[in-house]
């Protein structure tokens, strides 16, 4: 394959290290290595051209694994990413490239722990990348290159779309599309509670209500006309969506959105903040 990525370590593939794996992995690198504690977790990751090292067997798997990766990226929780940087920073190659997909930790305590030549990229992905259509945000930290910003975001394209931002916003990112996912899965069932409500079964309202939001994204995607647009074709004056959407807009969505990104860039700072 073209465009074969370079060696790649990932330390930590749990739902969301899986998804980035599984995607980078149809894409291509020179090398693959992913690590985890558990036997269990380390076996059910089959994939080909990945090595998969459970720690439980092999407690110093995580050094072996950074050995030779340019690309290491540490993909456990955010309480154990300092330690995890701390581990592996006497075995990281030079010219290594560190990055964290943890939410609310910053470049700056990771780089804390690692050699001072090593630069450290953010990455916030969200769960789409499963299916290959991921929104990932990359910030780089004080030490990265725009070459290592380039290089970071070249891997995320793998699993979908990226955004290249300060790492100011990538909070604020997250708020938008790493969480996201949850928003649009909360509109779908309470839309489906309404179709119920109104006789259907629970599977003629999945039905409905699912293929409506992925025909919507796809027609959005397709045509290429702002959502609005697309939202007047469907609404006919004095006809029966326009009174719909008109009950809709007095619950004022746009600032109920508002509050509750709000709400998750709080909890983010206050995670940030320990
Ligand atoms: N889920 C999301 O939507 C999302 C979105 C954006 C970012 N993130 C970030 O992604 C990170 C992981 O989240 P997750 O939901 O994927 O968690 P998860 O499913 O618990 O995955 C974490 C994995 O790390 C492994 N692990 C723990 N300590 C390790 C170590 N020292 N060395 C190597 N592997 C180790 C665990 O292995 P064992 O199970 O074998 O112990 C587990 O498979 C978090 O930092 C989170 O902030 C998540």
């Amino acid at each position: 394959m073209t465009d074969l990525l370079p060696p790649i370590a990932m330390l930590g593939v749990g739902s969301m290290g899986g998804a980035i794996l599984s995607g980078l992995a149809h894409h291509g690198a020179e090398r693959i290595v992913v690590t985890n504690r558990t036997a269990e977790k380390a076996a059910g990751i089959r994939l080909d051209g990945v090595e998969s090292i459970a720690l439980a067997d092999e407690p110093d798997g995580n050094a072996r694994a950074v050995a030779g990766a340019k690309l290491v990226v540490l993909g456990v929780k955010p309480a154990g990413i300092v330690d995890l940087a701390r581990e592996i920073a006497p075995h990281l190659e030079p010219d290594a490239v560190v990055v964290s997909i943890a939410a609310g930790t910053t470049t700056a305590s990771i780089e804390a722990a690692l050699p001072a030549s090593v630069p450290v990229v953010r990455a916030m992905p969200n769960t789409p990348s499963h299916v290959g259509l991921g929104v990932t945000g990359v910030a780089g930290g004080a030490r990265a290159s725009a070459d290592d910003v380039a290089l970071v975001a070249r891997m995320f394209e793998a699993v979908g779309e990226v955004i290249v931002l300060d790492e100011s916003q990538i909070d604020a990112l997250s708020t938008i599309s790493g969480s996201g996912p949850a928003y649009v899965f909360l509109l779908i069932e309470e839309l489906t509670g309404a179709a119920e409500r109104m006789g259907f079964t629970h599977e003629q309202a999945a039905t409905m209500v699912q293929g409506t939001f992925r025909g919507a994204s796809e027609l959005l995607a397709a045509d290429g006309a702002e959502p609005a647009e697309l939202r007047r074709r469907v609404t006919s004056p004095k006809g029966t969506t326009e009174r719909a959407v008109a009950v809709l807009q007095e619950a004022r969505l746009g600032e109920v959105f508002d509050r509750a990104t709000a709400a998750a860039l709080a909890r983010a700072q206050e995670l940030a903040a320990g």
